[in-house]
């Protein structure tokens, strides 16, 4: 499936991502490098979060109390927002856009 990232300076990026992994693995995979995922996925950081396209969120599993804890320190926090370690991508969110939110 495939996932699109946008990055802070409006660029898009499709890439072909392995079904299973989090979306926070995908986009660091795929090189880009200004999501600095600290705590590496255990959602302890909220340096992972991103805005998903509202056509797909939802289709996510809701949001557990740990990350929206997280997400409540989080800047700019909006309806759309996930920890996107969190987030994990299969065949069902084909075509899905997530922006990499703005740094704290
Ligand atoms: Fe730290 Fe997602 S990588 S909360």
């Amino acid at each position: 499936p495939t996932l699109i990232i946008i990055t802070r300076d409006g660029r898009e990026r499709a890439v072909e991502a392995e079904a299973g992994l989090s979306v926070m693995e995908i986009v660091r995979d795929s090189g880009i490098d200004e999501m600095q995922a600290l705590c590496g996925g255990s959602c302890s950081c909220a340096t992972c979060h991103v805005y998903i396209d509202p056509a797909h969120i939802d289709r996510l599993p809701p949001v557990e109390t740990d990350e929206g804890d997280l997400l409540d320190c989080a800047a700019e926090r909006r309806v759309t927002s996930r920890l996107s370690c969190q987030v994990r991508f299969d065949t069902a969110l084909n075509g899905m856009r997530v922006t990499i939110a703005p740094e704290d």
